[in-house]
């Protein structure tokens, strides 16, 4: 979600002009330090909710004193103890039973609160989990509400997952794609469609996709919301996006080409490896005392046998996992 900051984030939040702003699946706080720099600068508050979060806490709570508000339990569990917030970021469990009910108990204390529906960012609402739930413990989901699922991989256009390869083959993936409560982009209709307010939906494409969910009232009250969220379709955007996402390709590229000339190293540092290796077994005398020791003799080096033969295949391979970054 983070690198949708400075084209598609910020420059809603700057009309937006949040005070509280909740987050919902932080990991390393890569957003979570964004949302927090923003409210430095302008003021406000950023409550932050996530199980198992890979950063350290209690160092961040120390630098951002009451601007940071740490949550460390399961979206639904926190929501209801939380002040609506102005603006809300979604990125938290990818599937739909947890999207969904997030949307409804924040739409639930926007009621009680009096309170328009937040301004809501979600991330991962296209390929691979718009359509797709994954589980990050999937014990956190109702059985009845669960798909079957399974650590393996997923790819574009194939609806199972395939046993062999595929994205975040590691995780717990919904077996099929798409279907009825599969996915989070469905939660998110789902839950638009069941509210008796109305919503605008802006779907940015790249990047997994980046979902902009609007109240139609709010839009229709602030103006200078209103264009922000309405420049999200325009040409030039689009062409910012374009040159976001062909960034981060130009990177995997350069990524790619240099594991590809790590591997190639690695491969001849062990071609050699395997040479010497033959040429040690070829030697008479490694052959005779080979043999003697397999007879049961007990083999004591002579004079010549000064150094470890094996040195020089040993370090053939440390060369190559080094090569390999290991
Ligand atoms: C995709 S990462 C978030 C990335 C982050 N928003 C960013 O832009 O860098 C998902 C995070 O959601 C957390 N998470 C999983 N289930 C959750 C839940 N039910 N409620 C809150 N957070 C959850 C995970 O622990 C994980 O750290």
């Amino acid at each position: 979600m983070n690198r949708f900051w400075e084209t598609a984030i910020l420059p809603v939040l700057e009309a937006a002009q949040p005070e509280v702003l909740a987050e919902i699946g932080s990991r390393e706080g890569r957003l979570s330090a964004q949302l927090l720099g923003f409210c430095a600068q302008r003021g406000g508050v950023v409550h932050v909710i996530d199980p198992a979060p890979s950063f350290d806490v209690s160092a961040w709570e120390a630098e951002h004193g009451e601007r940071l508000m740490f949550h460390r339990c399961l979206s639904l569990e926190a929501i209801p103890q939380l002040p609506v917030p102005d603006v809300l970021f979604v990125d938290g469990d990818h599937n739909w039973y947890t999207v969904f009910n997030e949307l409804k108990a924040v739409e639930d204390r926007a009621r009680e609160a009096e309170v328009p529906y937040p301004l809501t960012f979600f991330h991962d609402i296209h390929w691979p989990y718009g359509r797709r739930d994954l589980y990050y413990d999937p014990s956190t989901v109702p059985t009845e509400h669960r798909q079957e699922y399974a650590r393996q991989g997923i790819l574009p256009g194939r609806r199972e997952l395939v046993k062999e390869g595929g994205l975040n083959g590691h995780l717990d993936n919904a077996i099929v794609e798409a279907g009825p409560h599969n996915g989070v982009l469905t939660g998110i209709e789902d839950f638009i469609d069941q509210s008796s307010d109305s919503f605008e939906l802006v779907q940015v494409t790249g990047l997994h996709g980046l979902g902009v969910l609007a109240s139609t009232q709010r839009l229709e009250q602030d103006r200078a919301l209103r264009e922000s969220v309405d420049r999200l379709r325009n040409a030039d955007f689009l062409a910012d996006q374009l040159r976001l996402v062909e960034g981060h390709r130009v990177q995997d590229v350069i990524r790619r080409s240099d594991q590809r000339r790590r591997l190639d190293a690695a491969r001849r540092e062990l071609a050699e490896a395997e040479k010497e290796l033959a040429r040690f077994r070829s030697r008479k005398l490694w052959q005779w005392g080979y043999r003697a020791a397999r007879a049961g003799f007990r083999v004591v080096p002579g004079k010549e046998a000064t150094g470890d033969p094996t040195e020089a295949i040993a370090a053939r391979l440390r060369r190559a996992s080094e090569k390999l970054g290991g």
